[in-house]
């Protein structure tokens, strides 16, 4: 795992959008894997500004989100469809028949829906960057704690933390899905690269488990230790457990001195080389 500590929100979501432009600038073709939540916010807001001044395009990319609630329509206000056509495709020039979430048609049995989607990943070449966040609870994407570490796309009943935790997203009244469909472990494993972002305070015992802690199905973020590319953004607040803090800043100087001597675009880092 790669640690990259940086001062703030921001620094994360500009450091983020730089390894998805770099990607995009070898292979327009790239296909994204995306993630919702208030972490990516940043990083979308960032895409869209480099988009809106020409430095990059979507036109040819395909993306496939983590997850989509179950019992939502696609245009209900919380359903993940909409935060992604809100926060992202909907300005950007991505064509939206390529843009993918693991959705449960209203009558469809949510059980069909993963082996659909992991045929779909397959069939257009597999995952090349996969963004994620982490839950308090060291989920990603719905793969809530208890979840098999060989799990694919399949429905995952939310644990009430993660219910709690994003209830701040819906009004009084709204009706909050239970239930979601969410790629599994080993298909987020299979990504070719994976950014895993945190911010803030609150995440930084989740990430401390992350980075240090024992692989455990308990803990399933911490299966990101078996992938070979994994760079881990963070701020300062999401780092502050991190026991070994010093070491990982230590490392970051010396790979970008080797980056200043050596040079440091896409292609010549070898976290782009497949
Ligand atoms: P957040 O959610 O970005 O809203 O904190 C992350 C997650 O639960 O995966």
């Amino acid at each position: 795992m790669e640690v990259f500590i940086f001062k703030d929100s921001q620094q994360v979501a500009e450091y983020a959008a730089d390894m998805i432009c770099n990607l995009l600038d070898f292979k327009s073709r790239a296909v994204l894997g995306l993630a919702t939540g208030t972490t990516p916010i940043a990083t979308y807001e960032v895409l869209i500004n480099r988009f809106r001044a020409g430095q990059i395009s979507f036109k040819r990319v395909t993306s496939f989100n983590l997850d989509e609630y179950i019992g939502l329509q696609s245009s209900s206000p919380h359903s993940y469809r909409s935060f992604m056509n809100k926060h992202l495709f909907d300005t950007i020039d991505i064509d939206p028949a390529r843009t993918y979430l693991p959705e449960c048609s209203p009558g469809q049995d949510p059980r069909s829906v993963g082996p659909d989607y992991e045929q779909r990943i397959v069939a257009a070449g597999g995952i090349d960057l996969q963004l994620l966040g982490i839950g308090g609870n060291g989920h990603i994407g719905f793969n809530e704690p208890g979840s098999s570490l060989g799990s694919r796309t399949r429905v995952k009943v939310l644990t009430q933390r993660t219910f709690e935790d994003n209830s701040r997203l819906f009004n009084e009244g709204d009706f909050q899905p239970h239930m979601a469909v969410t790629m599994g472990i080993a298909t987020i494993l299979d990504a070719r690269r994976i950014l895993l972002l945190a911010t803030g305070e609150h995440k930084a015992a989740a990430i401390k488990d992350t980075v240090e802690g024992a692989i455990s199905a308990m803990h399933p973020a911490t299966v990101l230790q078996q992938h070979q590319r994994v760079r881990v953004i963070l701020d300062e607040a999401a780092a502050s457990q991190l026991e070994h803090l010093d070491y990982y800043q230590w490392v970051q100087l010396q790979n970008d001195s080797i980056a200043a001597k050596h040079g440091g675009s896409a292609d010549e880092d070898p976290w782009f080389h497949n």
